[in-house]
């Protein structure tokens, strides 16, 4: 593999290695509150870790543009919206693990597998509402602006996909218009919010745009990939949920466009009517792999990639474009 083709998150995280810690920091003292359930319950999600990929994206971003404007301080703005970008993440995740009845999430028991669906719900809520207190205190409205809309397009992400559950036959363009909204869109707005905070122009803000954007869905395609070939082991969730809950991922679409009547009856008893049965997760599997659909599902991921690292060609040159380009690749060929 040639150096630019290496696909990890490694040197984006040693690049900030010196800043997250203070993101951190932000993130443990803004989920403090009075009332102790809410710093248990998003401590126990928190402490967990996660790979903090969307805060370091807003951090890259902001360092991209105090290149470009030769400012050699990183804003604490920057740190204050990467805490946010963080909190809205996982914010999403207790109310996805609801939803998604999911029991298990970065090696942890979930939240609402402890504490159940109603305090996972509203402490999901207090987690949104801090993030938005971090960002009025950037004291810049576009910003405000940007993530406000981002987080309403996760929200109509989510319910798309719950429109479009337990049906097989959904299209390339539905599975599209679902992950941009619930995953892509946040890893955009991340990056750019990012390179706002040290004034980048606007062709290095559509760049970072476009290039969280694109990453984001190769992100989301390889985590559809994954929960038909991992394992929770790797993964610290559980493999399987998607076809347990209906959900129609890439995969899923490419083995059914392909498929002949019976492959397509399967998906209509187990996704469609939801009548599982034991070794169906397996069948279901093998009629994926008859048609390609990691290989292919992978393959497009990979064209984000692309697209990703593309967008990034105005930026300026560096180690830190270097490393969003190995985290483009990361995001589509990752073990967990
Ligand atoms: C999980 O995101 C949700 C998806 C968008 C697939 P991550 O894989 O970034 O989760 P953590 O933060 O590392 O746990
Ligand atoms: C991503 O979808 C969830 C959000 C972006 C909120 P998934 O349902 O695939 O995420 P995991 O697999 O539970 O992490
Ligand atoms: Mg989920
Ligand atoms: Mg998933």
């Amino acid at each position: 593999m040639s150096e630019t083709q290496i696909a990890s998150l490694d040197r984006l995280t040693q690049a900030l290695a010196d800043e997250m810690p203070e993101v951190n920091q932000i993130i443990l003292a803004r989920m403090e509150s009075e009332v102790p359930l809410i710093p248990q319950l998003a401590g126990h999600l928190i402490a967990a870790g996660g790979k903090r990929l969307r805060p370091l994206i807003t951090l890259a971003g902001a360092q991209l543009a105090m290149a470009q404007n030769n400012i050699t301080v990183m804003p604490q703005a920057a740190r204050y919206l990467a805490a946010a970008v963080e909190f809205i993440h996982n914010a999403t995740l207790l109310h996805d693990d609801v939803i998604d009845k999911s029991d298990q999430r970065r090696g942890r028991q979930t939240a609402n597998a402890l504490w159940g669906n109603e305090a996972s719900v509203l402490v999901g809520d207090f987690l949104f509402a801090r993030a938005f207190e971090l960002m009025v205190e950037t004291d810049d409205i576009q910003v405000l602006q940007l993530l406000a809309s981002a987080s309403a397009r996760i929200t109509e992400g989510e319910v798309k996909q719950m429109t479009v559950q337990n049906a097989p036959d959904s299209s390339i363009d539905d599975y599209m218009s679902v992950i941009t909204g619930k995953t892509a869109i946040l890893f955009a707005a991340a990056a750019h919010a990012g390179g706002r905070t040290a004034q980048a122009d606007t062709p290095l803000r559509d760049a970072l745009h476009a290039y969280g954007l694109a990453l984001g869905r190769a992100f989301q395609i390889c985590d559809d990939a994954l929960d038909y070939v991992s394992d929770a082991q790797k993964m610290g969730k559980n493999a399987g949920d998607d076809f347990y809950e209906g959900k129609i991922t890439l995969p899923v679409i490419f083995a059914y466009q392909g498929g002949d009547a019976d492959e397509r009856a399967f998906f209509d008893r187990t996704l469609a009517q939801s009548d599982i049965q034991e070794g169906d997760l397996h069948h279901a599997i093998e009629i994926i792999n008859r048609h390609q659909g990691i290989e292919r599902a992978l393959d497009m991921a990979d064209e984000f990639v692309e697209q990703a690292i593309a967008a990034l060609d105005i930026a300026p040159d560096g180690e830190m474009k270097q490393a969003l380009i190995e985290a483009a690749r990361f995001s589509a060929r990752r073990p967990s």
